[in-house]
């Protein structure tokens, strides 16, 4: 089989000096190994089969480039990886069936009995739950920490922690965490830092120079972009922790589809391009926003009003369609519903990252922060500003906000 050098890092060290914009073009990209074929087929394999039994030993030890098994990776999963891995600066990348597998597989992976790991409070609310509520059954102790305190996460490391994971900005909150001064933290204690950097992508983060020993990405949101399919990656630099993850994820089923695999390195090759729209839009609805009477505050780090913005500044090299704001504390619940049931164009829904614009309503136990003890002033919201033109956007939004008997109060 031609593409058995598909996985080999080597490969890709000359595309790691081009620019970012065509990294993400050509990474992984193998033509030579396709007969042309400018994308990587998918490969649709559970089953492999040698020409004798010594080529069978060989591949039951996965060699990188070789198949053993459809679940343990495939070219058209060897080309996602390379991709990923070459534009976050890492040398490996793992993909998977999800995001939260992503974190889950660091945690499991490297984490076991007796073990202590710190999870900032505005995570992701699903990894917040299995942390505080299923962990225990692994015998793993998992503490929640303030988001915000930075190099404070000093005082709660104990001897037996292990792991610190991040994301920043947070779920929802959308603060930020001073990723630099916790990882300086966790490496003079050896402790591994974990980010979940689905908000920056691989392009808006340079993730191994603030620290981060395992990036982990949600590739169902901007990397897919389509909304249209779930996958997750994680990439780190070092060796045997990569064996480690690898052999988790495929002892515990965790297999990516090729077709899944395919999607995402499709979606990636325009991710440059979208954001920058992204990012366009979203400024432009943020600052409307903050100009509205009935609305308290807009949760955008990109935005220089936000208290977040000199992290965001000094560590993001731009922003995307995805931010928060709150309603003022008069607005009621029941004003904030119908003002999501108006809209028109921007859809109701869960998700984030495709072409088209979604809202949704917070509730407070989402939003409110578990050990900080932030809690909004009034209802809020999470929108995701998709890629339709802005005054559409904006006319939305303005119609919605008139269907709220208590917005007249407020102005
Ligand atoms: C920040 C963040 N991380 C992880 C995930 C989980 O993504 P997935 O559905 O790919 O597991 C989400 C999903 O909304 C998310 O918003």
């Amino acid at each position: 089989m031609r593409a058995t050098t598909l996985g080999d890092k080597s490969m890709a060290a000359d595309k790691g000096k081009k620019h970012q914009d065509t990294r993400l073009v050509h990474g992984g990209s193998h033509p030579e190994l396709f007969d042309g074929a400018v994308n990587p087929p998918i490969f649709r394999v559970s089953t492999v089969v040698s020409a004798n039994v010594d080529e069978m030993r060989e591949r039951s030890k996965h060699p990188p480039g070789k198949l053993a098994y459809g679940r343990a990776g495939t070219p058209t999963h060897w080309a996602l990886q390379e991709a990923i891995a070459d534009l976050e600066g890492y040398k490996h990348c793992l993909a998977l069936p999800s995001g939260l597998s992503g974190i889950l597989i660091s945690i499991l992976g490297l984490c076991g009995s007796g073990d202590h790991i710190l999870v900032a409070d505005n995570v992701y609310g699903p990894i917040r739950l299995v942390c505080c509520d299923r962990l225990a059954a692994w015998g793993l102790d998992a503490e929640l920490f303030d988001a915000s305190i930075g190099a404070g996460v000093a005082d709660l490391i104990k001897p037996n922690t292990k792991m610190i994971i991040v994301e920043s900005p947070g779920s929802l909150t959308f603060d930020m965490t001073d990723i630099p001064a916790v990882s300086a933290v966790a490496h003079e204690h050896g402790i591994l830092v974990v980010a979940d950097n689905t908000w920056a992508t691989p392009l808006l983060i340079d993730s191994p120079a603030l620290g981060i020993d395992i990036s982990v990405h949600s590739g169902t949101k901007y990397i897919g972009g389509h909304s249209d399919v779930a996958v997750g990656t994680l990439s780190l630099d070092d060796d045997d922790l990569h064996q480690k993850l690898k052999w988790t994820a495929l002892l515990f089923g965790y297999g990516l589809s090729p077709d899944d695999a395919y999607l995402a390195l499709r979606g990636l090759r325009t991710l440059s391009v979208r954001l920058q729209r992204h990012e366009e839009n979203a400024r432009i609805v943020a600052e409307w926003l903050e100009r509205r009477p009935e609305i308290d505050r807009v949760l955008c780090p990109g935005l220089p009003s936000d208290p977040g913005h000199a992290i965001w500044s000094r560590d993001f090299t731009g922003m995307n369609g995805l931010f928060g704001f709150i309603f003022k504390s008069m607005i009621t619940q029941d004003a904030t519903d119908r003002f999501v049931n108006a809209l028109e164009v921007f859809l109701r829904g869960f998700s984030w990252g495709g072409y088209e614009s979604l809202v949704m309503a917070n509730s407070v136990d989402s939003i409110k922060r578990p050990v900080s003890g932030w809690t909004p002033a009034g209802p809020s919201i999470r929108l995701h500003v998709g890629l339709e033109n802005p005054e559409d956007l904006i006319a939305d939004l303005q119609q919605a906000l008139a269907a709220m008997p208590d917005a007249v109060a407020a102005e």
